[in-house]
């Protein structure tokens, strides 16, 4: 299925992290792919990321964290409040089937789907978010009203919990209703505010490295690495003027000493796609009770039975020489032949039949088995 009167060059190339976008109901048959016993019941989970944010008076939100007894959403009624789900779609496979509409950004790209659940008024209040976000509305209707620029110097309002903007500048505002979407890019001021009881909303949120964290993950692997005896030398040092000087020529050598540890590409690609691919939530797991043997996993595929990803799994992969290098949770294979044409087609699709495969190719499928990445369909634990 693809979004109608939605194109996704055309919003690459003139709204994605640039501007807001309001795409009205593009889908064939809305129908909002998780019901609000279902959120409610997972936000009673322990393993499950949870926020309820109630509003006893007008402009104060207060915050509490899940997981939530389940007596907690019988003494809601009084005043606005909104329960917050992260990663729905780890847990419901109608959620994660959401997330196929929005592969024109790369996977390494995608965070998870988080689902909110609002009485009349409710809403997180005014905010901005580091990342880009589709919000889909599932039921009932919201308002949101869209403002200014935000970044690290924006004021906040004092509040222990929530970063709520000081100042909104409204540019726009939008009524949603079932099925309709709004992307929001990252830094950009928002406020949804329910419109009715039974408000849902889906955001398909988004990732993005700091420079920060890319600075100290890989200069920390790097660090690894290196040997004590790895050290500054001077063969040749020449006799200068003045003792005190730290001259050109010694810092160039020591700078490049620095550079040279850091720009090795190929170490680069393998650390960011190792730690770009760990897993956010590690706990649904769907590894097998006993281990699979490559025997089980040429049996499963002579069947032809699909083979699914654990939708809280991350997939991605770098092209290197003839080949690939495949990063799934954390773990790296290097694929060839049939085995890099297979790692492709899993990076590309959730679901997969691969029929017949090269024994590298049943050799990969059973290392992602054991690791509980995928499964054969009837397999897996939480679908
Ligand atoms: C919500 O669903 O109420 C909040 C989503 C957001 O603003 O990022
Ligand atoms: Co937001």
């Amino acid at each position: 299925m693809k979004l109608a009167h939605f194109d996704p060059a055309d919003f690459l190339a003139n709204h994605w992290q640039q501007r807001p976008l309001q795409i009205r109901n593009p889908w064939d048959d809305w129908q909002c792919p998780v019901d609000p016993d279902e959120l409610a019941g997972l936000a009673c989970e322990p393993e499950v990321e949870s926020r309820l944010v109630v509003q006893p008076e007008p402009e104060i939100w207060a915050l509490e964290q899940g997981p939530f007894d389940e007596s907690r959403f019988a003494d809601l009624e009084q005043c606005p409040w909104t329960l917050l789900v992260q990663a729905v779609d780890h847990h419901v496979p109608d959620v994660a089937a959401l997330l196929s509409q929005f592969r024109f950004v790369p996977n390494w790209r995608i965070d998870d789907v988080m689902v909110s659940y609002a009485s009349a008024g409710g809403g997180v209040g005014p905010h901005f978010d580091q990342y880009d976000v589709f919000l889909i509305q599932g039921r009932g209707r919201r308002r949101w009203r869209v403002g200014q620029h935000c970044d690290d110097n924006t004021p906040l309002r004092p509040h222990q919990d929530l970063r709520l903007l000081a100042d909104f500048e409204e540019a726009a505002v939008y009524d949603l209703e079932p099925g309709d979407i709004l992307y929001v890019p990252p830094g950009v001021a928002h406020d949804g505010v329910a419109l009715d009881d039974d408000c849902m909303t889906l955001s398909i949120g988004f990732r993005a490295p700091s420079r920060a964290e890319l600075v100290t993950g890989w200069s920390d692997h790097v660090l690894d690495q290196l040997g004590d005896d790895d050290r500054y030398a001077d063969p040749g040092l020449v006799l200068q003027p003045n003792p005190g000087e730290i001259t050109p020529e010694a810092l160039d050598r020591l700078q490049a000493m620095v550079l040279a540890a850091l720009g090795d590409r190929d170490q680069f690609a393998r650390w960011f796609g190792a730690s770009n691919s760990t897993r956010k939530y590690p706990e649904i797991d769907w590894q097998p009770e006993a281990p699979l043997t490559a025997d089980d996993v040429r049996d499963a595929l002579a069947a032809g039975i699909p083979v699914l990803r654990n939708p809280a799994s991350r997939f991605a992969f770098v092209r290197q020489d003839a080949g690939v290098l495949l990063f799934v949770d954390g773990e790296m294979f290097e694929c060839a032949g049939e085995g890099a044409r297979l790692a492709e087609t899993l990076s590309a699709a959730d679901e997969v039949i691969v029929g017949e495969t090269s024994d590298q190719g049943v050799e990969l499928l059973l290392a992602l088995v054991n690791m509980g990445s995928i499964a054969f369909a009837g397999d897996e634990d939480d679908a």
